[in-house]
C-alpha cells in the first residue's frame, strides 16, 4: 500500500466534485498528501520531474472509475469504551476506510457516556494510534444523558468535541433544551438531537401502523419524532444556535424542516440509507436486524425522504452506523437492541437510487461528504488543487454483496447481506494516505 512522501496518480479517472464544479476525465496526482495536479496530461507533465528527483510514483490505472471526494458521517457508533465486543474504535475507523470515509463523528453513548474530556480523550487517542480515517467525537448535552444537567461543553470543545448530542435518547425538557442551544452557541457547536417524545413511545418496537399491528407489537408513532423537531426547530429560532436532527424518518419531519429552512432559521438534518430505502414490511417475520430507533415507516415517509434529500431539504446522509453482536439481536423481538451497521455498505446501497428516484449523483456526493463536513465545521473534502488528499476511488458499476465474514466491522447486524448492492468503494485516502485498498477478488 503506498506511503507518505510517495506520489500517487490516478490515471484516467473520472473526478468528481460537484462542490468545485469539476466532471471530468483527467489524472488526478497526490503528492505530500496533497491534490497537486489535476488535468488531461497531469501524470505525463509530472514524469520529468519524477525522473530528475528519483521519486517514486505509484499509478493506478483508474478507467471506468470515479474519484470522488472522501465521505463524511455524522453518526456513528464505535462503542468504545465499554462495548468493544461490539465495535471498537480501530474496528470502527476500519470499517469506515472500507466504506470510503475520511472522518467519522462518533456519538457518545458509550459506557462510560462521553460526558467529560477524559472519554473524548481516550477516543482521539484510539483514533491516533489507528492513523485511518479522522475520528470527530460528540458529547453529550447532558450529563450521563439524563436530560437533567448540561455538561461542561466548553471543556468538551477544548478537548476536541465538534457538537453535543443524547443520541438514542431524546432531551425531553424544553428549558434544558433550550439552555444546551444557548451554550453551545458560545462554541459554534452543532446541538444533535434524536426527536423522540419518550411519552408517546414507551414500550415501542416497530413503527406504529398495519404491520404493528399484524405482528402485534407496540408501535412508535410518528407524531413522536414529528413533536419534538417542531419543539426544537422553535427554540433554534428563539436562540439563533446551531440545531442538527438525526435520523429524521417521517413525512412530517419533512414538512418541518422545509418549514424551517424556508424561514432561515439554522437547523440541518440528515437521513440513513435504511430510512431511504426500507419500510416497516421488512420487519414481518419479526427481522431484528430491521428493529431500529426511529423505526422504519411506511412507503410515503420514505418517498417523502429521498424527495426530501434531492432537494436540499435534508442535507446530509449518515449512517446511524449502531453494530450490535448476535447476543443482542439473535432474540425474541422485543428484547432485541435497535440498530444496524451501515459504514461499508451506505455508498452500495444509496448510488442505485441516482437511477431509480429525483436524487442526483452530484446531490449525494453533496450528502455524502461536503454537506456533513460543513455541519461539523470540518473543512469538506475536496479535489481542488492544493487540498489535502480526501478522496474516494469507487467502481460504480461493480454489483456485489456485502458477506460478513469479510466484515471489517465486529459486528454483521445489517438486513442487507447478501443482497445485491451497486457501487463499490475501491480505495479510500485520508489524512494524505492510501487508508483502505480493496483486495481484488
Ligand atoms: O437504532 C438505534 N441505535 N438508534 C439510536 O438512536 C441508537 C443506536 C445505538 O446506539 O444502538
Amino acid at each position: 500500500m503506498p506511503v507518505d512522501g510517495e506520489v500517487l496518480i490516478f490515471r484516467n479517472v473520472r473526478a468528481k466534485d460537484p462542490a468545485c464544479e469539476l466532471d471530468a476525465v483527467v489524472d488526478v496526482v497526490v503528492e505530500e498528501g496533497r491534490v497537486s495536479r489535476v488535468g488531461v496530461d497531469a501524470s505525463e507533465s509530472l514524469k520529468p520531474e519524477l525522473l530528475a528527483e528519483q521519486r517514486r510514483a505509484v499509478v493506478i490505472d483508474a478507467s471506468n472509475r470515479w474519484l470522488l471526494p472522501a465521505f463524511v458521517d455524522l453518526h456513528a457508533h464505535l462503542r468504545e469504551p465499554g462495548h468493544e465486543y461490539k465495535e471498537d474504535v480501530h474496528s470502527g475507523l476500519r470499517a469506515a476506510a472500507a466504506g470510503g470515509y475520511a472522518h467519522v463523528c462518533v456519538m457518545p453513548n458509550t459506557n462510560p457516556v462521553n460526558d467529560t474530556r477524559s472519554v473524548t480523550e481516550l477516543m482521539l487517542r484510539r483514533a491516533r494510534e489507528f492513523n485511518g480515517p479522522r475520528l470527530h467525537p460528540i458529547g453529550a448535552i447532558t450529563v450521563g444523558q439524563r436530560g437533567e444537567q448540561l455538561t461542561e461543553m466548553a471543556d468538551l470543545r477544548d478537548a476536541g468535541a465538534i457538537g453535543v448530542s443524547d443520541d438514542g435518547v431524546c432531551v425531553m425538557n424544553s428549558q434544558v433544551m433550550r439552555r444546551a442551544l444557548e451554550y453551545a452557541a458560545n462554541f459554534d457547536m452543532p446541538v444533535i438531537q434524536h426527536c423522540e417524545d419518550h411519552d408517546l413511545t414507551q414500550g415501542a418496537d416497530m413503527h406504529e401502523g398495519e404491520v404493528s399491528s399484524r405482528l402485534g407489537l407496540r408501535g412508535w408513532p410518528r407524531v413522536a419524532e414529528d413533536v419534538i423537531l417542531a419543539r426544537d426547530v422553535l427554540l433554534a429560532e428563539y436562540t439563533g444556535a446551531r440545531y442538527h436532527a438525526a435520523h429524521l424518518s417521517t413525512q412530517g419531519a419533512v414538512r418541518i424542516m422545509q418549514e424551517a429552512k424556508s424561514r432561515g432559521i439554522s437547523a440541518t438534518a440528515e437521513v440513513t440509507p435504511h430510512h431511504l430505502l426500507l419500510t416497516d414490511e421488512a420487519v414481518i417475520g419479526y427481522q431484528t436486524a430491521c428493529k431500529v430507533n426511529p423505526p422504519l415507516r411506511e412507503r410515503g415517509d420514505v418517498d417523502a425522504l429521498v424527495n426530501a434529500l434531492a432537494d436540499g431539504v435534508i442535507d446530509a446522509v449518515a449512517t446511524d452506523h449502531a453494530p450490535h453482536s448476535s447476543l443482542e439481536k439473535d432474540c425474541e423481538f422485543s428484547a432485541a437492541s435497535p440498530g444496524l451497521i451501515g459504514l461499508e455498505l451506505c455508498f452500495g446501497l444509496l448510488l442505485g437510487l441516482t437511477d431509480t428516484s429525483r436524487l442526483s449523483l452530484n446531490r449525494l456526493i453533496d450528502a455524502l461528504s461536503t454537506a456533513p463536513a460543513k455541519i461539523a465545521g470540518i473543512a469538506p473534502p475536496s479535489l481542488q488543487v492544493g487540498s489535502a488528499a480526501e478522496l474516494v476511488l469507487v467502481d460504480p458499476e461493480a454489483t456485489w454483496e456485502f458477506d460478513p465474514r469479510h466484515a471489517h466491522s465486529k459486528s454483521h447486524n445489517t438486513p442487507f447481506s447478501g443482497k445485491p448492492l451497486k457501487g463499490r468503494v475501491d480505495m479510500t485516502v485520508a489524512a494524505g494516505r492510501v487508508v483502505f485498498q480493496r483486495t481484488p477478488s
